[in-house]
């Protein structure tokens, strides 16, 4: 949840790390802070973002150094709190992500030893830990401080009197930028994209010692070595390109991200679809674990997986899983997470495997630590997504399980063939809701002046219900609730009147008649109704205030229409209410705790 970065080299550190972090703010934007070792050890933080930090920074010579933005988990956003701690003397300087499960107790001890504390974090055990153990060599400080650490960790330390930065991991990611004279450290590959696209990643328990010249990887006190990666991400690709924000940037890829996948997977010649990974459809069914806009995914697979695949598919909250849950003949348990980093779905795939499932994961993002837990990989092809709400990774999770489904399809030559060719329209169609952004934006600016907003749907829109809702929760900061359209009446009716709107998703399957029904219900209490309905549909006009329409899409495939508008409704509604869109307040891109 929080940003590490790290440089070690022969150029002046702090331009650099500066750059590094204001590349990583959306992992966590509370508070950030930097250290160097120039003359001494110097630390600069505040409860401020990088670029104001940036402001008060005084020039600084030094050529090592560290720095964090920090998602706030043990203490709140606060001076003394953010990151880096440092021990009694000043002389070590720690930035940590994850969570120190012991330190109260490593705490109680190391006050009774004479250490002095300032903050409330779990990190500030570190840097006096180290300072316990240190006899002159912080190599061996650090390893022996982790030994006396539970739970999980990416941290990096600086001390005065070496000129060296020391790294470690365990459960929480971290890779080293190789450049030529210099190295860098970043707990996440957008941080590195100016400097470096030669990569290792770090696996877990590994400690690294680096030089501007050389690096020393040591697993268990065994020296090893990793293998180096080519960066897939550039510059170009984690920047706005001309756009106000990123969500908007990242809403606009969307027909490119699903043509690529499409394009990829689905042959031309014959209608067939090729994946990298390998799924047995012998199993007696599909549990799909995630979180948040990853769960409404699932939720979508799981009607897609059931009605091209014929499979019996069970979808859980990871972060409910963990409790008392169990799994019933042989199942694939398939995590879903944009990031690979969400601690709630990487414990629950953990469950599931230790249950005796086989895994998988679905993931945008290489290397992260979803993909060392499931068996194989399932990668999306959405790119690095900076805006904290999710959207092209949401679609790019749609698309995989379209592509699964028709991988193991058992549906007759004619409905494969119009399933594919429906796949291989989904770009235009986004694109054509992409043109009819003015349209969106004026219902979002209209949906700006309401404190409450329902999101009805039924069938297959019901998932996309309740990702509207979060959308326009998280990022305009608007109360809003998805229902099943019919389950209105059982209680949240009594809220409906004319300042509480409702969003209908109202597609022409066989959902419709009944939608018609709720809205007239929703009408007779005088709430304002937006229906967002198919084009050509002549009827829904006479029940409702506004129409969006959407292009005609096959029932299966038209969450992915009708999630990219949803995204622009709350983006502009977002707008029109002045919110910082891409780094909404208390939350983080990825969520790396339970
Ligand atoms: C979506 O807009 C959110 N930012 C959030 O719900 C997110 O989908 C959730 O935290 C799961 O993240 P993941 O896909 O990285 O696991």
């Amino acid at each position: 949840m929080c940003g590490i970065v790290g440089y070690v080299g022969c150029k002046e550190a702090q331009p650099i790390l500066v750059n590094c972090l204001k590349r990583l703010e959306y992992r966590g934007y509370d508070s950030c802070g930097l250290a160097f070792l120039g003359d001494g050890l110097q630390v600069y933080k505040d409860v401020v973002r990088i670029g104001e930090l940036e402001k008060i920074l005084p020039p600084n010579g030094g050529r090592v150094g560290i720095g964090h933005t920090r998602w706030a988990t043990h203490g709140r956003p606060s001076k003394v709190n953010a990151h880096p701690h440092v021990d009694c003397r000043g002389e070590i300087a720690v930035v940590h992500n994850g969570i120190i499960s012991n330190f109260l107790a490593l705490r109680e001890r190391l006050v009774s030893e004479g250490h002095h504390f300032f903050s409330e974090t779990d990190t500030e055990v570190l840097p006096h830990l180290i300072e316990k153990y240190y006899r002159g060599n912080l190599e061996e400080a650090v390893r022996r401080a982790l030994q006396d650490v539970e739970g999980s960790y990416a941290v990096a330390v600086i001390h005065r009197n070496s000129g060296e930065l020391i790294a470690a991991r365990h459960e929480s990611p971290l890779l080293i930028g190789l450049g030529d004279g210099e190295k860098f450290l970043a707990s996440d590959a957008p941080a590195l994209v100016d400097y470096s696209d030669r990569v290792v990643y770090l696996e877990d328990g590994d400690l690294v010692v680096m030089h501007g010249e050389g690096l020393k990887i040591s697993n268990q006190g065994r020296e090893v070595v990793r293998k180096e990666h080519h960066l897939e991400w550039t510059a170009k690709n984690v920047g706005k390109a001309g756009y106000e924000h990123f969500m908007l940037k990242e809403i606009h890829e969307q027909p490119g991200v699903i043509e690529e996948m499409v394009g990829e997977s689905v042959s031309t010649i014959e209608p067939s679809v090729n994946l990298e990974v390998f799924i047995d459809r012998t199993v007696d069914g599909i549990l799909l674990l995630a979180c948040g806009t990853s769960y409404y995914a699932a939720m979508v697979g799981q009607q897609v997986l059931e009605e091209i695949a014929r499979l019996p598919v069970r979808v859980e909250l990871a972060s409910e899983f963990s409790y008392s849950r169990t799994v019933v003949g042989r199942t694939l348990a398939i995590a879903i997470s944009q990031s690979g980093e969400t601690a709630d779905t990487n414990r629950a795939l953990k469950k599931a495997r230790d249950l005796g499932c086989r895994t998988m994961a679905i993931t945008n993002v290489r290397d992260s630590t979803v993909t060392r837990i499931a068996e194989q990989s399932f990668y999306t092809k959405a790119g690095p997504e900076i805006g904290v709400a999710a959207t092209k990774s949401f679609t790019a999770q749609l698309i995989a399980f379209y592509l699964i489904a028709l991988s193991l399809a058992e549906v007759d030559a004619g409905t494969f063939r119009h399933m594919t060719q429906e796949l291989r329209l989904l770009p235009s169609k986004v694109q054509r809701v992409l043109d009819s952004e003015k349209v969106i934006a004026g219902h979002g600016r209209r949906l700006s002046g309401y404190e409450s907003v329902f999101y009805v749907g039924r069938g297959i829109s019901y998932p996309m219900a309740l990702e509207g809702a979060l959308k326009i929760k998280e990022i305009a900061y608007i109360h809003a609730e998805g229902y099943a359209a019919g389950e209105l009446k059982h209680g949240p009716f009594a809220l409906l009147r004319e300042k509480f709107p409702v969003v209908a998703l109202t597609l022409r399957d066989d959902t419709y008649e009944a939608m018609l029904s709720n809205i007239k219900e929703i009408k007779a209490r005088e709430s304002p109704v937006l229906a967002l309905a198919e084009e050509g549909d002549q009827e829904i006009a006479k029940y409702v205030d506004y129409v969006l329409p959407l292009p005609q899409t096959d029932r299966l495939f038209a969450p992915v229409v009708i999630s990219v508008a949803l995204q622009l409704l709350a983006y502009f509604a977002a707008r029109s209410r002045g919110c910082p869109i891409d780094t909404p307040r208390n939350l983080a891109k990825s969520v790396t705790v339970e």
